[in-house]
C-alpha cells in the first residue's frame, strides 16, 4: 500500500502462477510439455526476453527448444521451422519472437504456426475464437491482466475500461478479454480525441502505448484501476506509461513497473503451454 492505493503485484501472483504449474506438471507421468522458442537476428532486449522464458520453462519443468536463425534469414527459412516444429509430437508450443527483420511478415509468421501450439494466440483462428467467446489460445499478456485483476477481486462485470493503446499483442486482445468479462471497453489510441477526459471515464485504465510516464494524474478518476504495461528503457532505468508518482495519491489500484505486468507475461506463456500440451497428451 502507499497511502490507500493498493500496489498490484504481478510478481508476486505470477510466482503462485509458476508455482502451481510446476506442481500440476510435476503430478504428471509421461512426456513433460514442449515450448519451442524461435529467435531471429540478435536484438537484445528479444535475446534477454528469450533466455527469461528458457530459464522460466527450466525451473518450471518445460522442455524449451531454442532456435537461433541469423538476422539474413529467408521468410522461407523461418517458415520451414516452423513447419518441423508444427509435425514435431514433443513440441507443444511455439513462439517466434518479435519483432521480426523487416523482410519478414509477422502476419505471415503468426498465420504458419497451427492453431493448437500457438501459445502467442496470434493466429487469426485464435484471434476469431477470442473475439466470438470459444475456446482457445490467447495472448499472454492480457490473459495475465484479466487473472490478475480477478486475484484482486476488482469487478469487471459492468464497468468502463479504456484501453490505450491498439497494438496486436496488447490492446486488441485486451479489449476482447475484458468485453468477455463483461466490462463496457473503449479501446482509444494515437488519434484519440480528448483522451485525458475519455481515460477519466474508465475504472479500469490500461495503459499499452509505449510512451514512458505518458498518462498524468489528469487521465485518472479517482478511486480507478490502473494497469501499467508499459516498459520503456529510459535515463532513469524502465519506466511504465503512467507517472508512477504523480498518480498514485488518486487511483485506488496500480501495478507497478518493473514488478507488475512484466512477470504476468513469462507466467501466462508457461499457463498457454501447459495447456497446449494438456490438450495433446
Ligand atoms: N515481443 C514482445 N512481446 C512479445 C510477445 O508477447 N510474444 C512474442 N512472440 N514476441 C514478443
Amino acid at each position: 500500500m502507499v497511502g490507500s492505493v493498493r500496489i498490484l503485484s504481478g510478481r508476486a501472483f505470477a510466482k503462485g502462477v509458476r508455482s502451481d504449474l510446476k506442481d500440476m506438471i510435476a503430478s504428471c507421468s509421461g512426456r513433460p510439455p514442449g515450448l519451442a522458442v524461435i529467435q531471429v537476428g540478435e536484438d537484445p532486449a528479444s535475446q534477454l526476453y528469450v533466455s527469461m522464458k528458457e530459464k522460466a520453462c527450466r525451473k518450471t519443468g518445460i522442455v524449451s527448444t531454442m532456435v537461433r536463425l541469423e538476422r539474413e534469414a529467408t521468410e522461407e527459412e523461418l517458415l520451414a521451422v516452423i513447419d518441423s516444429l508444427n509435425t514435431d509430437p514433443c513440441v507443444d508450443g511455439i513462439l517466434c519472437q518479435l519483432p521480426l527483420p523487416d523482410h519478414i511478415s509477422p502476419a505471415r509468421i503468426a498465420s504458419a504456426i497451427v492453431p493448437e501450439k500457438d501459445v502467442d494466440g496470434f493466429h487469426p483462428i485464435n484471434v476469431g475464437k477470442l473475439w466470438r467467446g470459444e475456446e482457445g489460445l490467447f495472448p499472454c499478456t492480457p490473459v495475465g491482466i484479466v487473472a490478475l485483476l480477478k486475484e484482486h477481486a476488482i469487478v469487471m462485470e459492468g464497468e468502463r475500461s479504456v484501453i490505450v493503446g491498439r497494438s496486436n499483442i496488447v490492446g486488441k486482445p485486451m479489449a476482447a478479454l475484458l468485453l468477455r468479462e463483461h466490462a463496457t471497453v473503449t479501446l482509444a489510441h494515437s488519434r484519440t480525441k480528448d483522451l485525458p477526459e475519455l481515460c477519466r471515464t474508465a475504472s479500469i485504465l490500461i495503459a499499452a502505448v509505449g510512451r514512458p510516464r505518458f498518462l498524468t494524474r489528469e487521465f485518472i478518476s479517482p478511486g480507478a484501476t490502473v494497469i501499467d504495461v508499459g516498459t520503456s528503457q529510459t535515463e532513469d532505468g524502465l519506466s511504465g506509461d503512467v507517472d508512477f508518482d504523480d498518480v498514485c495519491g488518486i487511483c485506488g489500484a496500480i501495478t507497478p513497473v518493473p514488478g507488475g505486468v512484466g512477470p504476468l507475461t513469462i507466467a501466462f506463456l508457461l499457463s498457454n503451454t501447459v495447456k497446449a500440451w494438456k490438450s495433446r497428451i
